[in-house]
């Protein structure tokens, strides 16, 4: 998604809009651009493609200026070509903007009718020419941002800077994320607190319908009926520290060797160190203890955690769990039990389909409770329980360490309620954490065995046109998530199924090119249907790729083309480990290509937009 900054500086601001926009790469863009007041006119310089290309044209052309706005573009309307490049800008008014503007056509129509000139496709620049109509009707700067505001419709958050005004910065956040950075003698606009780290850590998040006037003495925030309204300022926990790569080529393969590390931390927030027992925070298990039922909504790579959770919470916690992708759930008025919870998983806390869905489940009545990885979120703040993952920054689109600690969480919540309801016995629950507390060792060696071998197998593999991915019980979540890494980092179209639907159509699909990935490991109770599965697809001139264990292999070693073979696994944190193969497939597939495997075509990694 679209990444905005905007800063009051003192002193030339354009090399600190370049170094906020790089802390915004990680959201998804196809071009970038900034703007500022150089003698109190508008200047601006946008390029298409990565920031390297903005920055060689700044090199050439440098902007001057103490005030000035930036925005990395992920294409909504317009295709990503420098002219529809942010800011968007008449000769009064520069604006960058998150979000779609619902009714651009309309308005756009209307300022035409007015002898406005569009000089792009974008829905954006309908902003410019609105506010700047309304000042040549007399308003002054705030008062024609407040009067455009009002006629637009959609989710948005935007900046905007004035010819002649140095010392003015207008925001306003109607769906998607702002946040106002405080600074000294400075002040500053954001997507989020990650990208104001390096300048300021005095943060506050506006709220949908806020709008907020800011100049070097501070912020006025308003709600989007003028009244002014206090927001809190609160110290962000973001580091401000440079997120790099390390000796690692990518993003996406730190991230994944960061796994063991993460995922220990992850453990060590809920482990109590003395006892070794799994401890979660009490109003989470109260919430859990008195619910009829447990609703799991996401998107993506996190809702693959919420299936994961389902089996577990049903399995051993005895609780009923329903699940749903948020963009479904926010739509279908599904009727929710008195008394139930509502768990929202989300990496970003910001994708707005599934905040949607948290506030249809609030206005419903359900308690809300979250897991997420980006401290400060709007997940997290509308919500009425958090439980972090401690993941760190998570850089690549693809999810990696961000889902196996949303699994790690999950897995610590449900064992916690089973304890706490007495589920499972003590024998059972020792047994289980024990598992748990083995997860990270297991991850470094997992990784460490595996990575050279997965690298063979996908030099064999890249060429595939389809793959199929089938796992059954909590190895079939694992199946949908291997098989959407491969699909948005390598652009091979890939399908994940459970493995017993694999006769109620999918075999139509399998012959000689279609490479089967199955994920069955030899102690999981249901291997030998999925053993099943594998003889039915090699009976049809498939080539599997099993992932599995020692048991496993040996009893398939006959009939498979390829094999990753796991040590011992408990089945209780099977979806963990198992997942680590599945990712380094998806990524060796992809560098073997040679995709953009931290910025893979199309994708954002925080969908705030519908
Ligand atoms: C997964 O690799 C993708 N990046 C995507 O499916 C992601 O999981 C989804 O957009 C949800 O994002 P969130 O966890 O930030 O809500």
């Amino acid at each position: 998604m679209c990444g905005i900054i905007g800063i009051l500086g003192e002193k030339d601001v354009a090399p600190l809009l370049v170094e906020g926009l790089k802390r915004l790469e990680y959201r998804g863009y196809d071009s970038a651009g900034i703007a500022t007041l150089s003698n109190g006119h508008i200047q601006r310089c946008r390029a298409k493609g990565k920031l390297a290309n903005l920055e060689d044209k700044l090199g050439a052309q440098p902007l001057s200026g103490t005030t000035g706005i930036g925005h990395t573009r992920w294409a909504t309307h317009g295709a990503p070509t420098e002219d529809n490049a942010h800011p968007h800008a008449t000769e009064k008014v520069a604006v960058v903007h998150n979000g779609i503007i619902e009714n651009y056509a309309q308005l756009k129509d209307e300022l035409e009718k007015l002898q406005c000139r569009f000089e792009t496709d974008t829905d954006t620049e309908v902003i410019a020419h609105l506010v700047t109509h309304y000042m040549t009707q007399g308003m002054k700067p705030q008062e024609a941002a407040n009067a455009a505001l009002d006629r637009l419709e959609g989710a948005f958050s935007l900046a905007l800077i004035f010819a002649g005004e140095h010392d003015l910065l207008i925001g306003a956040r109607q769906g998607t994320p702002l946040a106002v950075g405080y600074g000294e003698g400075e002040m500053y606009l954001a997507s989020d607190s990650y990208a104001l780290a390096p300048l300021t850590r005095k943060i506050c998040f506006l709220e949908d319908g806020d709008r907020v006037k800011v100049t070097r003495d501070g912020a006025q925030i308003y709600t989007n009926d003028n009244t002014p309204v206090e927001r809190d300022i609160r110290i962000t926990a973001q580091s401000g520290a440079a997120t790099g790569k390390g000796a690692y080529k990518h993003f996406m393969l730190k991230e994944i060797h960061e796994q063991p590390a993460v995922i220990g931390d992850t453990l060590n927030s809920f482990i109590n160190p003395a006892t070794g027992t799994i401890h979660m925070p009490d109003d989470a298990l109260a919430a859990l203890e008195k619910a009829p039922r447990l609703t799991m909504i996401a998107c993506g790579t996190a809702f693959y955690a919420c299936m994961v959770a389902k089996y577990w919470f049903e399995q051993i916690a005895r609780l009923p769990v329903e699940i749903d992708v948020a963009s479904e759930f926010r739509y279908r008025e599904a009727p929710l039990p008195e008394g139930g919870v509502a768990l929202f998983v989300s990496q970003s806390g910001e994708t707005l389909d599934t905040l949607e869905a948290l506030r249809y489940c609030k206005r419903e009545g359900q308690t809300i409770m979250s897991v997420v990885n980006t401290i400060e979120s709007t997940i997290e703040r509308e919500s009425d329980i958090v439980l972090h993952t401690l993941a760190g920054p998570e850089i690549g689109v693809a999810s990696t360490k961000a889902f196996t600690t949303q699994l790690t969480t999950l897995a610590c919540l449900a064992l916690a309620l089973s304890v706490r309801t007495g589920k499972v016995d003590e024998q059972q629950a020792a047994e289980m954490a024990e598992a748990l507390r083995h997860v990270p060792a297991q991850t470094a060696a997992v990784l460490g065995d595996h990575e050279s071998p997965v690298q063979d197998i996908a030099r064999e593999l890249f060429e595939a046109k389809d793959m199929l991915y089938f796992g059954r019980g909590l190895l079939y979540p694992v199946a949908m998530e291997g098989a959407l890494k491969l699909k948005e980092i390598s652009y091979i179209h890939a399908e994940g199924y459970a493995a017993g639907e694999m006769k109620h159509g999918p075999i139509a699909l399998i012959d000689e090119h279609v490479p089967v990935v199955v994920i069955a490991p030899g102690n999981d109770p249901l291997f030998e249907k999925a053993a099943s599965n594998v003889q039915e697809t090699v009976a049809r001139g498939g080539e599997v790729l099993l992932i599995s264990d020692e048991v496993g292999t040996a009893q398939l070693k006959d009939h498979i083309k390829w094999h990753i073979t796991l040590g011992d696994v408990h089945p209780f944190v099977m979806p963990i480990l198992y997942t680590l193969p599945v990712q380094l497939l998806a990524y060796y597939i992809a560098v073997t290509k040679g995709t953009d495997v931290d910025q893979p075509r199309n994708l954002a990694k925080s969908v705030t937009v519908e």
